[in-house]
């Protein structure tokens, strides 16, 4: 049986993980500067998080959410330390489309109402209520196109008022700093604007943290830089450090009643025992502060080459936007350099989402391949000028 051939593949095979390395099957070595699309937070097969795996696989690796599992709860417990937001109830499931669906469905419930705002250039998954407030018309079927959806630009606080002041607002969802679209940020101003009117309105203002949550950028969530309080927040990518977990936290506000939402997979055992043993990392290992410390030599760094035009995001999650397209310079970096890197819908920036536990050294080895490749790069220019 073939596979349906829905994407575009590399010609490597990593059939090993250790830190912020994978290894192909010939035993070759590569710097993983994307960690499988912003998912590995804590390193590839952590040995905390490989043992608290093994162990809940060999007790109970599942059972369905009409039982008691008293791991969601210790899960909630160290979310909410670890994170440090409060009076929020914890909804588990298994993927980030999945946590944006459940959001936008708490959210209609609570208001009745049924239109949601979404941003130029945002992602926020492919299943259907999703994909149709994601920016990109290219992976929408006709099935998609029945929700009541309305794009805006960032920054723009006119327009999110006069919509929301149309009274059938339901939502507003916002990467706080956007990930597939190109690391666009809006201002503070902006997001405590959004934070007003929604609360004025009684719309729920939605933070999609599935990308940029879970001390990536050096706080545990994006948003928490511009003293807001969403009233839903989705996560997922870093929770689980490549288990399928996902999750969303919902004010206290907002009233739970049973069959509101439900899953046969979410919170279950072994991604209750992945999900504890990342946070227990990102405390123990202090990884925020890592990511910040890091991301200080990065900037730093990055800044130093005249190519490099625009420095975006925050933490570990950074583009670097160049002044030509960079599809070349991927490819140098992965085939010459052995170094993964991440594209976004804009052609000229890189982006780089590595493990949070990585090492200034890792960026140096990256800093020197990207100095060579800039100098392939222009002898290539000369020579076909
Ligand atoms: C910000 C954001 N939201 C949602 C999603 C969808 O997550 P998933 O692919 O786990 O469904 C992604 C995936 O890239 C994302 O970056």
């Amino acid at each position: 049986m073939e596979l349906f051939d829905v994407y575009p593949l590399y010609d490597i095979t990593p059939v090993k993980g250790e830190g912020c390395y994978v290894f192909d099957e010939t035993g070759k070595k590569y710097l993983d500067l994307y960690g499988g699309h912003a998912v590995i937070s804590i390193g590839h097969a952590h040995p905390e998080y490989v043992k608290a795996i093994q162990e809940q696989a060999a007790k109970l690796g599942f059972y369905s959410n009409s039982i008691k599992n008293p791991l969601q709860q210790e899960l909630a417990d160290k979310l909410e330390k670890v994170s440090g937001v409060q009076d929020y109830s914890l909804f588990l499931c298994s993927s980030g489309a999945e946590a944006n669906e459940n959001a936008l469905k708490v959210a209609s419930f609570h208001t009745g109402k049924d239109r949601v705002i979404y941003f130029n250039n945002a992602f926020h998954g492919r299943t259907s209520g999703v994909v149709a407030i994601t920016d990109n018309e290219n992976i929408k079927a006709p099935f998609n196109l029945g929700h009541k959806a309305t794009k805006l630009a960032f920054n723009d606080i006119e327009s999110l008022k006069n919509e929301i002041e149309k009274g059938d607002v339901a939502a507003v969802i916002f990467e706080v700093i956007q990930g597939v679209g190109g690391l666009d940020e809006a201002e503070s101003g902006f997001y405590k604007a959004a934070a007003d009117i929604c609360k004025e309105n009684e719309v729920m203002l939605i933070a999609d943290e599935v990308q940029s949550g879970y001390g990536r950028t050096g706080d545990f969530f994006a948003f928490q830089k511009h003293g807001i309080r969403p009233d839903i927040i989705t996560m997922a990518k870093g929770m689980g450090n490549g288990f399928p977990i996902g999750g969303i936290l919902i004010d206290d506000n907002i009233e739970a009643k049973y069959g509101m939402l439900g899953t046969t997979f979410g919170g279950n055992h072994l991604a209750c025992a992945a999900g504890i043993s990342v946070l227990d990392v990102i405390a123990e290992e202090n990884l925020m502060k890592n990511a910040k410390e890091v991301s200080e030599y990065v900037i730093s760094e990055a800044s130093r080459i005249p190519e490099i035009k625009k420095i975006k995001g925050r933490g570990l999650m950074i583009g670097l936007e160049f002044d030509f397209e960079i599809a070349a310079l991927r490819k140098e970096l992965l085939f010459e350099h052995q170094i993964f890197t991440g594209a976004s819908s804009n052609k000229k920036l890189l982006r780089i989402l590595p493990p949070l536990n990585i090492k200034k050294e890792h960026f140096e080895i990256f800093f020197g391949a990207i100095k060579k490749a800039l100098k392939n790069q222009q002898i290539d220019k000369i020579a076909s000028s």
